[in-house]
């Protein structure tokens, strides 16, 4: 592997040639604020969070998206670079609503996720002036029925386009319009709900503000527990994870396994409610013998060894054991 020998805040670096500054910076434990970037996905470049200050260069250059070059003098902290890392996440702040829906644990006053962590970190203050150019408000779109589309909360990172696009292979989402009426929109600004979405939920998963939600988890964001498990649907075994509160299951996230490297379907993502139908079996039933399927009260409630036994016994049968001598 060939390497790069740079300077980084002052120190000197060398890492793979290729590699962007924001990872290397992140590999040294550097966190360089962004939004629109996400691990694993193709870097975009277009929200400037991520803004370092690289000697001799006019202007500032998107970290995410950069490579260093032998010998380049590189500060990601310089009173320049924070000044504008901190004015992106401030003129973000000042289109958001009051009234999040993706609030940092249960902290209302920090409704917006990602951009909430990094105004956090970062220390910015909304300033009057700024918040008093707020864009027009935005109409929700609940016509998904697991899915809530907040657009007031959009800061156009193009995080759910490209997840729909390059993980999910979908394209239903796209930005329409041009400059400050620039707008994410399903298929032909369609009602996501009457839209060509398969449900995947990789946009809520991958939307870094709350703009796009599991409508059973809009808001506050603190849960009892959190349960690794694997998807129970079918046999390809997605890793997730179960958010539960009040002994009950409100939202799936997907988790990095061999199968699904963090992706979900439609079934694993949003096909949980069945955990919790009074209709679920509880106990094993068996059929009574010369009772057909829809012949009224056909079932007796059963322990599992009695469940078992008969089905043991016909098995054994099959590959020829006597099965009534068990
Ligand atoms: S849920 Fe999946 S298919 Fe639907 S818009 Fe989001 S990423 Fe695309
Ligand atoms: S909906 Fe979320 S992921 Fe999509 S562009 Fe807006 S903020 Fe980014
Ligand atoms: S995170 Fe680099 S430009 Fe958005």
């Amino acid at each position: 592997m060939s390497l790069v020998e740079f300077t980084l805040n002052g120190q000197s670096v060398q890492a793979p040639v290729g590699q962007s500054i924001f990872n290397i910076a992140k590999d040294l434990g550097i966190a360089i604020p962004h939004l629109c970037h996400k691990e694993g996905m193709t870097p975009d470049g277009n929200c400037r969070a991520c803004v370092v200050e690289i000697d001799g260069e006019r202007v500032l250059a998107p970290s995410c998206c950069r490579s260093p070059t032998a010998g380049m003098k590189v500060q990601t902290d310089s009173a320049r670079a924070q000044k504008s890392q901190n004015m992106v996440l401030e003129m973000l702040l000042a289109d958001m609503p009051d009234q999040g829906h993706k609030w940092l644990e249960d902290r209302a006053e920090a409704p917006h996720g990602e951009l909430s962590q990094w105004i956090d970190r970062q220390g910015v203050q909304l300033r009057p002036q700024l918040a008093a150019l707020r864009r027009d408000a935005v109409s929700a779109d609940v016509s998904h029925p697991a899915m809530a589309v907040n657009l007031d909360a959009c800061i156009q990172c193009n995080r759910c386009e490209r997840a729909c696009r390059d993980v999910q292979v979908n394209g239903v989402i796209g930005l329409a319009f041009r400059g400050a009426q620039t707008q994410v929109v399903f298929d032909l600004q369609d009602p996501m709900g009457a839209s060509s979405c398969v449900a995947c939920g990789e946009c809520v998963q991958a939307c870094p503000t709350g703009a796009l939600m599991p409508k059973t988890h809009v808001g506050n964001q603190v849960v009892d527990k959190k349960v690794d498990s694997v998807c129970p649907f079918c046999g390809v075994g997605c890793l997730l994870t179960y958010k539960v509160k009040d002994n009950t299951i409100i939202s799936v996230e997907g988790r990095d396994g061999p199968a699904n490297h963090g992706r979900l379907c439609v079934k694993g993502r949003f096909g949980f409610d069945y955990a919790h139908s009074p209709q679920r079996l509880t106990v094993p039933l068996i059929r009574k013998a010369g009772v057909g399927k829809h012949g009224g009260a056909a079932t007796l409630e059963s322990g599992h060894d009695d469940a078992a036994l008969p089905v043991m016994k016909r098995m054994m049968n099959v590959v020829g054991v006597d099965g009534d001598a068990c």
